[in-house]
Order: structure tokens, then sequence, then C-alpha cells
């Protein structure tokens, strides 16, 4: 891959200063980024997402029940055994202390403690050791999990050995014992402590999102309500899920717990890997904590589903960028292709690699410059999915939850950021796209709303593109990005330029008519007309329009 080979090359130059870490083991590449610490159990946090997309899309009760206990306990990331001790601790045990014991099959499974107990306790919790390789970074799958993975699991009864020493009897039930200590929810129920009130904190887009909403856990409260079929209680952009069926709820919620939750949680890890960075520190090692940090968020941004090279089928925000480029047209490294990586993706992961190397490099304070870019980013697939829905209202008359809930989920998802830079314009966007309006969404108002802050935001409105039918090969009526002159197509300016120039061309080919007679004039127009046929080439739409994500 291109961009892959671009940044092994970028990082072989400018390792000089971090000859520590090249004595490193390397680790698998996520979507060709190439993190330098063990974040495979991060990056399965898509499973969740997956699992609930999976109940969610089967529209019970039941299913939805389901998925709620998916978002609030987890199932696939920080696995923890809760296990019962037949006689209680003779000594302490402290956090990290190496636990080891077998499962059904006898076969050993290896764990740290999760946290530090006392001598006397008698319940602890065991935090299972997770691997380098993606395809088996843990063996214990339960919690909420529809369908549990247990065979990496302790088993119901056995004997443990502590620090390789003693055995402790113990005995716990798998299927009830077995939980997670990272959950989509708690990306969200965290804020406060994690991004609110922390030393360095509030952290500046955080600060926006709760200023907004006047909520710390929005996220959670905006999923949560969508679950309930119940109203939100914020001092803006709210929600009433009540009018919503299935289909409308579980719009909000997988698009909520994916692109409000998660989003925030990519830059808290960016923020915390700043936090703990030290200014040209040249102790070996010294910045591994923030490096860490930084790896984690682009795991929580891309998710194991997408795979080492990114071609893989995920469910957060790397693939909304992917699908999102093809309605837009901003696929590609220059932001004009309707396949391919975004563009947006293809920027994010320059970013988090001249980050990576800047924080290896304990050049700390320049790398806020690729966490504050990374953010500006990752608010360009929001701004089109909203633009995509609300012409789908608007334009297609479509009036169904579907779309309604769609519309306003990547609204709620970027709305704050809209609003820190002109409060009416916030205000237009969420009248159009609010849940509950029936139908009424005005495309314009909302494009126009949203153009008007994209420099504010550090946007520029290339990036976003604009609203294109791939099976016309232009754009969709009145859709054109921002300063592209009218309705129709992207050649739009080419034929403004043919019809100025062939014009111009006229001008001569009458001039010289005048002055050399028909016959040189005749040759000229025929040469116009030659370059009209060559220039005038139609764009072929490459792909079929893509599933609606
Ligand atoms: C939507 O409704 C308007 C007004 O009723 C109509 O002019 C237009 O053709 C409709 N568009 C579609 C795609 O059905
Ligand atoms: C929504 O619109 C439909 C048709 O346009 C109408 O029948 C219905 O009464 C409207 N509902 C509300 C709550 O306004």
């Amino acid at each position: 891959m291109k961009f892959t080979v671009a940044v092994s090359a970028f990082l072989l130059a400018s390792s000089a200063q971090a000859a520590s870490f090249r004595r490193r083991l390397s680790f698998e590449r996520i979507a060709g980024y190439e993190p330098r610490s063990q974040v495979t159990d991060h990056n399965a946090i898509d499973l969740d997402q997956q699992a609930i997309e999976i109940q969610l899309a089967m529209g019970t009760t039941e299913s939805f029940n389901a998925a709620s206990k998916i978002y609030t306990d987890g199932a696939f990331s920080k696995s923890v055994a809760k296990v019962q001790l037949a006689s209680p601790l003779t000594s302490s045990v402290a956090e990290g202390d190496q636990i080891t014991g077998l499962n059904a099959d006898g076969a050993e499974v290896v764990g740290t403690a999760y946290a530090s107990y006392s001598t006397g306790a008698d319940v602890i919790e065991i935090q299972y050791r997770t691997l380098d390789l993606q395809s088996s970074y843990v063996g214990c799958q339960v919690g909420a999990n529809p369908n549990p993975n247990t065979v990496g699991c302790f088993a119901p009864t056995g004997t443990l050995s502590i620090n390789g020493e003693g055995s402790v009897s113990y005995t716990y039930n798998p299927l009830t014992d077995n939980g997670n200590k990272r959950t989509i929810q708690g990306f969200s129920t965290a804020a406060k402590e994690k991004m609110h009130d922390c030393p360095n904190c509030p952290y500046s887009t955080y600060k926006k999102f709760y200023d907004y909403y006047g909520a710390f856990d929005y996220a959670n409260q905006w999923v949560l309500a969508a679950f309930d079929g119940s109203r939100t209680s914020f001092s803006n952009g709210n929600a009433d899920f009540g009018i919503y069926g299935f289909e409308g709820k579980g719009e909000a919620i997988k698009k909520g717990t994916a692109f409000m939750n998660i989003w925030m949680y990519v830059i808290r890890e960016m923020e915390d890997a700043l936090d703990d960075c030290q200014e040209g520190c040249s102790i070996e090692n010294c910045n591994d904590d923030p490096v860490h940090a930084w790896d984690e968020a682009v795991a929580f941004y891309t998710g194991s589903l997408e795979g080492k090279d990114g071609s893989g089928s995920g469910v957060l925000l790397h693939a909304l960028a992917d699908k999102r480029c093809e309605n837009f047209k901003t696929c590609g490294d220059l932001a004009n292709d309707v396949t391919g990586t975004s563009h947006v993706n293809l920027e994010i992961f320059r970013q988090f690699s001249i980050g990576l190397n800047k924080l290896l490099q304990a050049q700390c304070s320049s790398a806020r410059e690729q966490k504050e870019r990374i953010e500006q980013l990752m608010a360009v697939p929001m701004i089109q999915g909203a633009l995509r829905y609300a012409y789908i209202i608007d334009m297609e008359n479509n009036s169904g939850e579907k779309a309604e809930a769609e519309g306003a989920t990547f609204a709620a998802a970027v709305l704050p950021l809209v609003h820190a830079c002109n409060a009416d314009a916030a205000a237009t966007i969420y009248d159009s796209l609010r849940v509950g309006n029936n139908g009424s969404a005005n495309f314009q108002k909302v494009k126009s709303a949203f153009e008007s802050v994209y420099e504010c935001m550090g946007i520029r409105a290339e990036y976003v593109g604009g609203y294109y039918d791939m099976t016309t090969g232009q754009y969709f009526k009145g859709a054109a990005p921002a300063g592209v002159s009218s309705n129709s197509g992207p050649n739009v300016g080419l034929i403004v330029g043919l019809t100025v120039g062939g014009f111009v061309f006229l001008l001569l080919v009458y001039v010289l008519s005048v002055r050399r007679g028909k016959r040189a004039a005749a040759d000229v127009q025929n040469k116009l007309e030659q370059s009209e046929v060559a220039q005038e080439q139609p764009e072929q739409p490459s792909v079929e329009a893509s599933e609606v994500m």
C-alpha cells in the first residue's frame, strides 16, 4: 500500500532519536498505523459496537435489551474474572501481580490482579492477559456477549497460583462472573473525571460539548434516552425518542455509541498522551505512557475489524469516513474521488504517525498540532452525514424515522462545534434535523449554516465535498461543494470555462475570418469542436451507491 510505504519511510527517516524503541518488537499494524505498544484489547472495542448493531438490527424488545447490556456491561474489552476464594488471602496481593490457573480443558490461563487486595480478602478480580496478535488477543469474551466465548476463561473451579507461589482454591460461574472493565458507556460516564476535572482539563473540544449539552455524559444520556424511548434533558439539542419505533431508536443508538461516545474518547486519549508527555526528556522509554495513549486513540478510532491495512469492514470512525467520502466525492489524496480511502482517513493517519513520532522524540508541545488537526478532520464525516440526511429528508421527501434519526444523530455529534462558532448556525441545523421534525428539514439552510462555520472549525470546503450522485456523475441538485458555482455536476467549472473560452475563441475565429477569409476560420472552428469533444468526457460512475451507514 502506497500509504503504508510512505508512513514507514517517514518513521525510518525520523527515528534517529528513538533508537531505544527500535529494539522493541513491532506490533501488528492498525489500518497501516504501526503502534509502539500493545493495544489489541483496546482495538477490540469495535466488537462491542458490532455486537450491539447485530442486536439492534433484530428489532425486538429482547434484542434491544441485549444491546443495552452490551453497551453498559461490555463483552470484548478488558476481560476480568471475579472469583470466590475457598480461604481468605494469607498475604496481600498487589495490582498487576501475576495469577495463573487452568481453563476447562486443563490449559494454562494467565492473568494479573485487577486491583490490590489485602490479607483476608476472599473475592478477587483477575484481568486476563492479552496478546499482541489481534486474532487471539484474549480467549475469554463473556460479559454481556450474546455468544459468550469461555474457551480461554478460568475453569469453574480450580486452584490459582499467585506470583508463582502456593495454590489457592476458588470457584465462580464463568458465564456470570466474567465481565468487562471497558465499555462504550464507560467512555462517556467517565468523561467528567477524565475530560473535565483532570489537571489540564477541561479539554477544549470536550468543553464545547459540555457547554452545549450541559451534561457531562451527554453521549450516554443520548444513547440511554434512545434505548428508553424517552426525552433528553440537555440545555441544547434535545431529542424525544418517544415517537420512534425500533428503527429510529436503533439508528440513534448505534450512531450515538460510535460517533458520540467513542468519538470523544479518541480525543481524550490524544489529550492524555499530551498531558503525560515529558518535553525534551531523553531518559530511555520516558514517554512510553504517552505513546501508549496515542496508540489507544488510533485503536478507538479504527477498531480491529479494519484489519492491518484498513481494508476490512469496520464499524467505527475509520469506516464512516470511508463511506461518506464515496457519497461526497472526497476519497483519495486529493479529496476528489468516489472510491478508495477517504481523504479524511489518509490525512488523519498521516497526522497520527507524525504525532507518534513527535511523542517518541519528546516533542510534546509540537505534537499538539497533530491532535488539533485530527480533531478538526474528525468533524468532517459528521458534517457529511448531517448534510446527506438533510438532503434525503428535504429533497427526497423522506419523512421516515430512520433517515430522521440518522440525521439527528450526526447533527448531535457535531452541533456543539458549530455552536461554539456560531449559535445561530447551530440552531438552524438543529431546527432542520431534530428528532420529531417530521420531514421538514431544509437542506439549503443546513448547508449554508455549516458552510458559515467551516473556517472557524478549521475545515476546508473541499474536505466536505458535495453530495454526489454516482449514477449521473454529478452533484445532487443544490448540493455542490461550497465555492463550486452551481447546482450541477463537478465539471461545471470546466463547462463554464469552455463556454467562456469558446466565446473568446469564436471572437478570435470571427477576427480571423475577417482577416484571412472563411477557410482559415473553418479550420479553427473545427479544432474548437474537436477540443470540446475531447474535453467533455462525462465522469463514469465507478461504484454502486454505498449502503446507508
Ligand atoms: C418532493 O416533493 C416536492 C414537493 O411536493 C416535489 O416537487 C418533488 O418532486 C418531490 N421529490 C421527490 C424526489 O419525490
Ligand atoms: C407529520 O407529517 C405527516 C404527513 O406529512 C402528518 O400526517 C402528521 O400529522 C405529522 N405529524 C406531526 C406530529 O406533525
